[in-house]
């Protein structure tokens, strides 16, 4: 069950990610970046700092002032996705290698899902890997991407297709760097946040519900709360399958779809998070349409992300071919048979095939305006 909060609760919380000698903690909540003992995740006396312009006028200054005993060096990187390449990797690469970063350098990045991904491979790939911490300044990047150490770049040819998995020492997930993050990208968290109870806790989702306009006004000990059970989700998920050879694929409730707009829209227009809002109420439908979710919680469901403000149909001029097309190139493909996650129930994902090639056509039907 999940408690309703006093305002006596804001402190800090920590999340264990059990993954044997590779284990971690999250530290969540407000000023966490002054409250988590740092000290015992640096090896030696040198950081090197990897952010964007923006975040790095934000926030730069208040990361030094918890590193004073250490030697800090900064790579500050232009803002966007475009930088999570093999060029915005050889910029971090090369900048460690100037300034004769050796193996006990800890690398610290710092802002949202793209420097958490680029920063987090070159710790992975320097001298065939060093230490690094993340202290993720973006709501999506503090309830997923920061967590359960998948890190790479983008090819000209597929997204996220170069990577290595690289755990880091800590993440400092510091909500009070929340209030500065745009509104769409708030709610582009959120979605992910959602997608969680809708996965794997149901108390969870009926818990955001109801404090639903307390988290949308940032109110600080509920986004810690909600922060800290989606780290609980992600992290158990993890543990039982780091390297992603089953059961982990849950986590990609509503991504097919999702990927599928996202690959239309050549990245371009929506964030992600707004891209999956649509893709898990067309999982949703599904689920609907096989049995195990009653109209009345696709409902739910859609009143909650329209709260968000989040859009719950795919952009006008996305057909069902375009979804046909772009989906078979998901990596749940196998065997020239597309896999798909749905809900066996409210709070039970399960990866099938066995989902009725003709149930799905309906529900791209049912979704798409042009034909
Ligand atoms: N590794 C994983 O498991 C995983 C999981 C999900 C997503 N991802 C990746 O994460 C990336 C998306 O991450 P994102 O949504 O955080 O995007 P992002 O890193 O581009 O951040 C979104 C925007 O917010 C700005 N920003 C960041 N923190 C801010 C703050 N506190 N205040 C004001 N502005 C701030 C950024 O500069 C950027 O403009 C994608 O590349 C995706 O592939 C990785
Ligand atoms: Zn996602």
């Amino acid at each position: 069950m999940h408690k309703s909060l006093s305002s006596s609760e804001s402190k800090c919380c920590r999340v264990c990610v059990s993954l044997g000698i590779r284990s971690y903690s999250i530290i969540i909540g407000p000023n966490a970046m002054e409250e988590a003992v740092i000290a015992d995740h640096i090896f030696g006396h040198r950081l090197m700092v990897v952010t964007n312009e923006i975040v790095e006028r934000l926030y730069f200054e208040t990361v030094v002032q918890n590193f004073k005993d250490f030697q800090v060096d900064k790579i500050v990187l232009p803002d966007g996705e475009n930088i999570k390449t093999l060029e915005g990797l050889n910029v971090i690469l090369s900048a460690l290698l100037k300034g004769r970063h050796d193996r006990t350098t800890t690398l610290v990045a710092l802002g949202g899902g793209v420097i958490g991904d680029v920063a987090g491979f070159a710790a992975a790939v320097y001298q065939r890997g060093i230490n690094f911490l993340q202290v993720p300044t973006t709501l999506l990047a503090q309830v997923d991407s920061a967590v359960g150490g998948k890190t790479g770049v983008n090819h000209a040819l597929g997204k996220n297709m170069i990577g290595a998995s690289h755990q880091p020492s800590i993440v400092i997930s510091d909500t009070m760097t929340l209030k500065t993050l745009p509104k769409r990208e708030f709610a582009a968290g959120l979605s992910e946040v959602i997608k969680y109870g809708l996965i794997a806790d149901k108390c969870f989702f009926d818990w955001i519900e109801d404090n639903l306009d307390g988290l949308l006004s940032h109110d600080s000990n509920l986004l810690t709360y909600a922060i800290r059970v989606s780290c609980q989700i992600k992290a158990s998920i993890v543990s039982q399958d780091e390297t992603e050879q089953g059961h982990r694929a849950i986590l990609n409730f509503g991504h097919t779809f999702g990927h599928a707009i996202e690959t239309f829209l050549q990245y371009r227009d929506w964030v992600h998070g707004e891209a999956i809002s649509v893709g898990m109420l067309m999982a949703m439908r599904l689920s609907v349409l096989l049995g195990g979710i009653s109209e009345t919680d696709f409902e739910r469901l859609k009143v909650m992300l329209k709260r968000c403000g989040l859009p719950t149909s795919p952009p006008r001029l996305m057909t069902v071919q375009d979804f046909n097309l772009n989906m078979m190139r998901d990596k749940k493909v196998m065997g020239g048979q597309l896999r798909l996650v749905i809900l066996e129930t409210f709070g039970l994902a399960t990866v099938t095939a066995e989902y009725g090639a003709s149930n799905l056509q309906k529900v791209l039907t049912i979704n798409c305006v042009a034909q």
